[in-house]
């Protein structure tokens, strides 16, 4: 019973999430199953300043304001499917984790970094690994096996940064 509710929970704020991203046109090329491992950027620490984390988008992400950076927690991007390396910094991702048969949790990350190689993800750990780790399994073994999809970001400021940054 208790179990059900959670899940209902769950896939209520699953379907409201549904709703805002219907549409973008669908989803974009993803993965299933992969490995994601969680990395520290700090990025709450850091007020959300990519070249205070050291992420490796800094340069190309460039002068967002506040409320871009922080709009989504953050990951490094290392997965086979999709734009690759520079071309992926600043674009989004679905990812969920299927906790059983009933149950998943799902978010939207923004991608600001590469990572190692040894998984397809590296999620931020308070604002990108720990929002869907909802079982602790992942904090336990220390990564989570997951879905992506690269996902409209909704970024309705996004002519203003684009115009912002090229003035640099
Ligand atoms: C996902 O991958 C892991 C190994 O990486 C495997 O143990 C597991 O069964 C896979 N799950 C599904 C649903 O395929
Ligand atoms: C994050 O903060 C911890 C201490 O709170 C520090 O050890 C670590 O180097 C920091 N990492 C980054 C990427 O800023
Ligand atoms: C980040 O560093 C680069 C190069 O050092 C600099 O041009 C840019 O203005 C910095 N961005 C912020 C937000 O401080
Ligand atoms: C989940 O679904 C699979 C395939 O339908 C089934 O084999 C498995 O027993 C189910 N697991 C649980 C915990 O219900
Ligand atoms: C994550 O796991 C560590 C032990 O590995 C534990 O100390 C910590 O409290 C856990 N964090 C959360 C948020 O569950």
């Amino acid at each position: 019973m208790k179990k059900t509710s959670l899940s209902i929970l769950l896939l209520a704020s699953l379907v409201g999430f549904a709703a805002a991203q219907s549409g973008s046109g669908g989803d974009g090329p993803g993965e299933s199953n992969v490995t994601a491992y969680w990395t520290d950027y700090n990025a709450t620490h850091n007020n959300w300043d990519f070249n205070a984390s050291h992420v490796s988008c800094a340069r190309i992400l460039g002068r967002k304001p506040l409320e871009w950076r922080k709009k989504y927690g953050w990951t490094g991007f290392c997965g086979s499917v999709g734009p690759q390396g520079d071309a992926a910094c600043g674009l989004c991702l679905r990812v969920t984790n299927y906790i059983d048969n009933e149950t998943k949790a799902e978010e939207k990350v923004r991608i600001v970094d590469a990572c190692g190689g040894a998984g397809a993800l590296e999620l931020d750990f308070e604002t990108a690994f720990m929002p869907i780790d909802i079982d602790g399994n992942g904090n336990s073994t220390g990564h989570l096996n997951v879905d992506y999809n690269f996902m409209d970001c909704d970024d309705s400021d996004e002519l203003e940064n684009t115009l912002l940054v090229s003035s640099l």
